[in-house]
């Protein structure tokens, strides 16, 4: 019997993290070219009911049933047994890789569960369609973050460009030009949950400062959703740049994604921004086509670990 496998795409978010836990919307889009990967084949031979993982990219090479209670392969491997109802457990070999670095800012934890969530539930000949998958992702999430939005596996189980409200779900956002995105890793790990529950301690000491700010992020990303849908650059780059700063006030930075954005912005870049959980992770750099080896140069000269263009195409979006 072949190997069953299936993957998820890394994602963006272009405005309004972190105020997206607390109801505003927030922008994302999918990031196609970076992937997280599983594969599910029968263990001929082993003794029933036994699942191997096997993971170098999370440093895995073990039984199920010795992974700890929060971890996310296993609670990704539960949440699909318990959602199809299979209690005897299958006998199968798993290998699960990423290309997306783990807490980045580039929505890992989400891609991971996700490919896994999708190749599992397709070997045990119940694929899981879109809807049931979000929701296991969303909760495999909140094992991971705590208190996560939704945006994160929403984007990567759709994959597409999408606007995002705890309250209102998604809407796929159609845009009329090709928006050149450069992304470059800060070489900061910085875990999403941290940067969240740091926000929400500040929140309840500062409510009235931080509930401004983040309603300001709110109408920012109202802002670039009109940006995209009329492909006005020049508007969606300023949208981005005054969404850092506004991260920026809510300590969301810091001094190695601050020189990597202004390094982007002196370089040509038309907005720069930190994306994702901040305090580290990636950045991302809207900039047009003529203007992308100098900044990719720049960002490279100032420290980025990586950098990688993706274009969020005008008809990817339309679809
Ligand atoms: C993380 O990619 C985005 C955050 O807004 C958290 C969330 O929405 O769950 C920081």
């Amino acid at each position: 019997m072949p190997a069953i496998s299936a993957s998820a795409c890394a994602k963006l978010i272009l405005l309004g993290e972190h105020a997206v836990v607390y109801g505003e919307p927030a922008l994302a889009v999918p990031f196609s070219g970076l992937r997280a990967r599983a594969a599910v084949e029968a263990w001929i031979g082993a003794p029933s009911g036994r699942i191997h993982i096997f993971a170098r990219d999370l440093d895995l090479d073990q039984e199920w049933s010795l992974l700890p209670e929060n971890n996310l392969v296993r609670n990704a491997l539960t949440l699909v047994l318990t959602e199809l109802g299979i209690e005897r457990l299958p006998t199968c070999k798993l290998n699960l890789t990423t290309e997306i670095p783990i807490s980045s800012g580039l929505g890992a934890s989400a891609a991971l569960a996700v490919a896994l969530m999708r190749a599992f539930s397709a070997f045990l000949g119940h694929p899981l369609d879109s809807e049931r998958l979000n929701a296991l992702a969303f909760e495999s999430e909140t094992l991971i973050h705590g208190r996560p939005s939704g945006i994160d596996n929403t984007v990567v189980v759709y994959e597409q460009p999408i606007l995002f409200s705890k309250a209102s779900g998604f809407e796929v956002i159609r845009s009329t030009d090709d928006f050149h995105l450069l992304v470059a890793d800060s070489g900061v790990k910085k875990a999403t949950a941290l940067t969240v529950s740091q926000l929400a301690q500040d929140y309840s000491e500062n409510p009235e400062n931080i509930g401004a700010i983040i309603r300001e992020i709110g109408s920012l990303t109202q802002a670039g959703v009109r940006a995209l849908r009329m492909g006005d650059q020049p508007a969606l780059g300023d949208a981005l740049n005054r969404n850092q700063e506004l991260l920026t006030l809510l300590n969301l930075s810091c001094p190695e994604l601050d020189t990597l954005i202004s390094a982007a912005r002196q370089a040509g870049a038309l907005g720069a921004k930190l994306t994702g959980g901040g305090k580290g992770g990636h950045m991302l750099a809207l900039t047009a086509p003529d203007q992308l080896e100098r900044v990719r140069n720049a960002l490279l000269k100032a420290g980025a670990r990586s950098v990688y263009h993706t274009v969020l195409k005008q008809e990817a979006a339309n679809a």
